[in-house]
């Protein structure tokens, strides 16, 4: 990895993406592509160069490979799986559209692609505890829809044409520099917010609905570390289960209460992200992973309590 394109690097997990290969890599150009209207800004604007990379705009991205010669785009666009509910058509656009146009850029200047996958990628018939790596994947929503076929897509190239493509699936993350865009697990993010503020936290999610999460600095690791894999050693490629902590409302609730026994919570369930989250597995098993390309989390819900809670007392 030298020259880096990163497609949706204003986003929740491309800032902070674009930011961490800038000090990881310094010798090539680490490419901020954004969309109009999504400019970079602050450290962002001023660490390194930004391009204009609508995922919907082959050319575009073609040029910006070409300028840079691009050798691996961390392909970040999408839209979440609530926002997808609301905006299908899009959510498809974006998603099988947009990530064709990546690959087929990828194939023509033999650039290595990443594309985050999700655990909206399993569905109700999937085994919901300690799900495995290779089993059913039945989404009923267009999120889960778009991401399981970006993982065939993505296999379908490595097979094919060789193009280097690999993939997590991400848990809910959670972090605290730009926000999530319409997840099911948002609740997670807006908890801490809401906590430091000092306001009542309104939960969508019931108690009770389990779900994998992880803090942003792991998800961060997770995508350079398999980027960085040896190829030799990976039996997967499209996509790797990860996993770090699963909880439920109440288990985080009660952990932010540990620092913050003021802090309260009630419940106004929504039935669409509540829906969503019931088809969701409630922890998945991540050995594959560990076993290919030695992926091991740092942060379990008390450490990330800890640490959002002191950094987001410093910036709000
Ligand atoms: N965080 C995503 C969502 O809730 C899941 O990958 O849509």
């Amino acid at each position: 990895m030298k020259n880096v394109l990163i497609i949706g690097s204003t986003g929740q997990i491309g800032t902070e993406l674009t930011l961490e290969l800038r000090k990881r890599y310094t010798e090539g150009n680490i490419v901020a592509g954004y969309i109009p209207g999504a400019e970079p800004k602050g450290e962002l604007a001023e660490t390194g160069p930004a391009e204009l990379a609508d995922i919907t705009n082959d050319k575009q991205i073609a040029e910006v490979v070409s300028k840079y010669k691009i050798d691996t785009i961390y392909n970040l666009a999408a839209l979440l799986s609530a926002v997808a509910e609301a905006k299908p058509q899009l959510a498809w656009k974006v998603g099988m559209d947009g990530l064709f146009n990546v690959l087929e850029v990828a194939r023509q200047y033999h650039c290595a692609v990443f594309t985050p996958s999700s655990i909206g990628v399993f569905g109700n018939n999937t085994p919901k505890d300690k799900t495995p790596q290779d089993t059913i994947r039945n989404p009923r929503t267009m999120y889960g829809v778009t991401k399981v076929g970006g993982e065939l897509l993505s296999d379908y190239y490595y097979i094919r044409f060789g193009v280097d493509t690999r993939s997590v699936r991400f848990p809910g993350l959670i972090s605290y520099i730009a926000p999530p865009g319409g997840g099911t697990t948002d609740y997670a993010v807006d908890i801490y917010y809401a906590a430091v503020r000092g306001d009542r936290f309104v939960c969508p999610i019931a108690a009770g609905t389990f779900m994998d999460m992880m803090y942003m600095p792991d998800a961060l690791h997770a995508a350079i570390r398999l980027m960085e894999a040896d190829p030799a050693r990976l039996i997967h490629r499209n996509a790797f289960n990860i996993a770090s902590m699963s909880f439920d409302p109440e288990i985080i609730y009660q952990n932010i209460r540990q620092y913050m026994p003021d802090f309260t919570m009630e419940y106004d369930v929504d039935p669409l992200r509540q829906s969503i989250a019931d088809s969701w597995p409630n922890s998945l098993d991540d050995t594959c992973a560990r076993e290919e390309w030695d992926w091991q989390p740092v942060y379990d819900l008390d450490t990330m309590t800890r640490d959002m809670l002191a950094k987001l007392k410093a910036r709000i």
